[in-house]
């Protein structure tokens, strides 16, 4: 290489200076605040689907989610560092948003919004309740860490029953023996006891010190209570080194025997809580979101959960409306045999013989549920209270629509079924309007 001519090298090192000397500065510099109606149009934007314009948590997204969207307006916090009915800090909601609850429909805003993005949508959450005005975030005071010792892990295992964890969180903390049915959280929604070896569903973290902060400050609005007054901070530090003792490994980095030996104690458990894993069953596959007539707003009508009757537009191919799933002997299941049922969601048969198209409802998916898995839905189908809801039969695409509707799709070049979900009024005979599209 030639040599630099010193002139030319101390202008190089004098533009490098002033280089760095403008990246301090910027950093150093905070990011200007977001302006107030940006925050609102970003709220709108990106919560407002689930949390509702309003905050109350029942946007249109809402009905089909458990857990469901927090309501802000009531100013309660379920992760927090501060003390139970307390107010969160700012660095809580912070999380809260940035990092999402693995397991719910909360994404982690991470990445997808800047930081001073995150930072003035926690003022904007905050706004939604007078609390914020008026209280002071308490935080608790925590003790030092116990290191994780066996002699530690002992004594919280004995701690767990002491204070009767596994009441709600199951022997060991695996759900097995749980209080599993009819826990509702302070909004009324139905809500399960998080299964303490699967740490990575954890919403509020899985080090021994998030485990701590949940014990000690409770998960305020559900049933889990704070520990703080019943427990002394020692023990509550030896819970938490045994709750982060018994995480098992996730399935994907398991090898094949140990996936095998787990799915195969899943099995067992699943077969001794049949309701219970048919109710996780039909929550994640959705069925509420088909089988329940919903209004404009895509909210299921009140008491009609399940019921049926949502009408569905089949783009190209008709109307299809849905079956009430309840078990009312008239309008509803009641009288369909276990054999009945299974048919119709694995064979797609109903009960009338008829045959259903493929879609909406997705039986050749649904087929390959294991015959324990389809007895488990029938298990908690028969659970659903009745609820009289006359379904009229459907227009069946005769020959002439069913040909009509080929023509469509093939000369015409329309595409595979649209499915079209119609909000209903809630009276009879009306027009449905903003209908959500359910595109597949
Ligand atoms: C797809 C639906 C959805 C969207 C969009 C969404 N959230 Fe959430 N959010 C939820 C659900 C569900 C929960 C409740 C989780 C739970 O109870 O475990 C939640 C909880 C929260 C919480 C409460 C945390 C706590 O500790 O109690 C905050 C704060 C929050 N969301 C803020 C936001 C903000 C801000 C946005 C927009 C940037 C947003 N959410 C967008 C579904 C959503
Ligand atoms: C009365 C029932 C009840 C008792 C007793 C109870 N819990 Fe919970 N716990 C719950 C419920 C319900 C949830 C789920 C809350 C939710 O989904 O928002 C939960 C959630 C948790 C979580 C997960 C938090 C997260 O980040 O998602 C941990 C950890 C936990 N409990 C530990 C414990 C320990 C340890 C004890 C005993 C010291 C205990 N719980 C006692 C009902 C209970
Ligand atoms: C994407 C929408 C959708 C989903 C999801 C869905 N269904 Fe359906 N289901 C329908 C529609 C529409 C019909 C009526 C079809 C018809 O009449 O041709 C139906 C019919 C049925 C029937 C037939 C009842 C009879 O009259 O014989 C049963 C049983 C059923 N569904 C159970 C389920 C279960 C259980 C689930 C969840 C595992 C589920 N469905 C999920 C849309 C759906």
């Amino acid at each position: 290489m030639p040599p630099v001519p010193s002139g030319l090298r101390r202008i190089g090192l004098c533009a490098a200076g002033i280089l760095m000397l403008g990246l301090a500065a910027g950093l150093a510099q905070t990011p200007p605040p977001v302006p107030q109606d940006d925050v609102q149009r970003l709220y709108d934007r990106s919560c407002a689907s689930c949390h509702g314009s309003d905050g109350k948590g029942r946007g249109p997204a809402a009905d089909a989610l458990t857990p469901a969207p927090r309501d802000f307006t009531r100013g309660m916090y379920k992760f927090r560092s501060t003390q139970s009915g307390s107010i969160p800090s700012d660095d809580d909601l912070d999380r809260a948003i940035a990092g999402g609850m693995p397991g719910t429909a909360m994404p982690a805003w991470k990445g997808m919004l800047t930081d001073s993005q995150i930072t003035a949508l926690v003022g904007y959450v905050k706004h939604f309740s007078p609390r914020f005005a008026t209280d002071q975030p308490a935080p608790i005071k925590a003790s030092q860490p116990v290191p994780p010792t066996p002699d530690s892990i002992d004594k919280g295992k004995a701690a767990f029953g002491a204070l009767a964890c596994g009441a709600c969180h199951g022997d060991n903390g695996t759900g097995a023996g749980a209080v599993t049915a009819g826990m509702k959280d302070d909004w009324g929604n139905d809500i399960k006891a998080a299964v303490l070896n699967e740490p990575w569903t954890f919403r509020g973290g899985s080090t021994a010190t998030d485990i701590y902060l949940r014990i000690k400050t409770g998960i305020d609005g559900t049933p889990m209570p704070s520990f703080a007054d019943t427990a002394s901070d020692q023990d509550i530090w030896n819970v938490a080194n045994y709750v982060v003792s018994i995480a098992r490994k996730p399935a994907w980095a398991m090898t094949a025997d140990e996936l095998k030996a787990f799915y195969e104690q899943q099995r067992k458990q699943d077969a001794d809580d049949l309701v219970g894993r048919g109710r996780y069953l039909v929550d994640t596959m959705a069925c509420a979101h088909c089988h329940s007539p919903v209004d404009r707003d895509g909210r299921v009508l009140p008491g009609l959960k399940y019921a049926g009757g949502q009408k569905m537009r089949l783009v190209v191919w008709g109307d299809v409306v849905s079956a009430n799933l309840t078990s009312d002997n008239e309008t509803g299941i009641g009288r369909y045999s276990d054999a009945d049922l299974k048919r119709a969601m694995t064979r797609g048969i109903k009960r009338d013989e008829s045959r259903m198209l493929p879609f909406p409802m997705d039986w050749p998916s649904f087929a390959h549920l294991s015959e324990q898995d389809q007895n488990a839905i029938v298990a908690f189908l028969r659970t659903i209270p009745p609820v009289k809801n006359q379904i009229p039969p459907p227009a069946r695409p005769g020959v002439v629509a069913y040909l009509a509707s080929k023509f469509q799709m093939l000369i015409g070049g329309k595409d595979y079924p649209i499915v079209i979900f119609e909000g209903n009024a809630g009276s009879a005979g009306s027009q449905g309007g903003n209908p959500a599209a359910a595109a597949r």
